[in-house]
Order: C-alpha cells, then structure tokens, then sequence
C-alpha cells in the first residue's frame, strides 16, 4: 500500500495548481475505506489564500463520508523530503491516531516514514468541545 500511496501523491503533484511558488506538492490518503484520497497545493494570487496538497487530500476524504486516515504520503518536486507544514499536521491529526504513518517520498518511492505523534509531538487536544 505504501508504494500505492506513493503513486498517488505523485500523481496528485502533477495537478498543483503552483504558478507563483513553482513548487508542487502532491498528497495520498489511504483512508479507513480502504480508499486513496489525493490532493495538490492549490495557490491562489491574493496567496494567503492559497491551500495545502494535505489540506485538498483532507478535504476529498471528508467529502467521501470518511474520518479516519490509516496512512498519507507527501511528496514536494524540488525538495527530496517534505514534511507537512504546521498547520496541516494540526489537520492531519485531527483524523489520525498517534500511530498513523505518515510517508516523506522523493521522485522514486517512500524515503521517511514517521507516525502522527513524530510529526505533532505535544499537539492540541481538549476534551472541552465534547
Ligand atoms: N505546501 C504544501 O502543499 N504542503 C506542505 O506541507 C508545505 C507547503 C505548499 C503551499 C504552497 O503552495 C507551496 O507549497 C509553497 O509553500
């Protein structure tokens, strides 16, 4: 599944949508379904309102009826290992367990593979919202 996942995210980056960065980042999901979600950055001329590739990935999972991601890879064409920002670990793990891997690729295949707690150690969690 790992190489499957891999696949995905690289073709997800082919779709990025990047013309101010030219800097494309592709994302898998393999979702509790057994399904694979993909997404591409999708940038936007006012950039702060422009997404994530994680951020899309998320986005079509839900959209599916889906709220447990099981693994995700991320792959960014002109860095060798991309792991997600900030802001996306925070929405990653709001749909992943400690345990849940997450696979940095380069142009070949999975190069990294770490778990959701590597990745947001410490992370944001109250019981307050119910
Ligand atoms: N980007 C992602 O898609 N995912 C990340 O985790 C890091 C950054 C995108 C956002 C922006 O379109 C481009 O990469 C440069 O920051």
């Amino acid at each position: 599944m790992e190489n499957e996942l891999f696949e995905a995210a690289r073709g997800a980056m082919a779709k990025a949508h990047a013309p101010y960065s030219k800097f494309p980042v592709g994302a898998a999901i393999l979702a509790e379904d057994g399904k694979i979600y993909t997404g591409a950055n999708i940038e936007n001329l006012s950039f702060p309102e422009g997404w994530c590739a994680e951020t899309t990935a998320i986005s079509h999972m839900v959209m599916a009826g889906q709220s447990k991601i099981v693994e995700v890879a991320v792959i960014a064409e002109k860095l060798a290992l991309c792991p997600p920002c900030g802001g996306c670990r925070q929405r990653l793990a709001e749909f992943s367990g400690a345990s849940t891997r997450i696979f940095l690729c380069d142009e070949t295949g999975v190069k990294k593979t770490l778990s959701m707690s590597d990745l947001l150690p410490h992370s944001f969690e109250t019981e307050v919202f119910g």
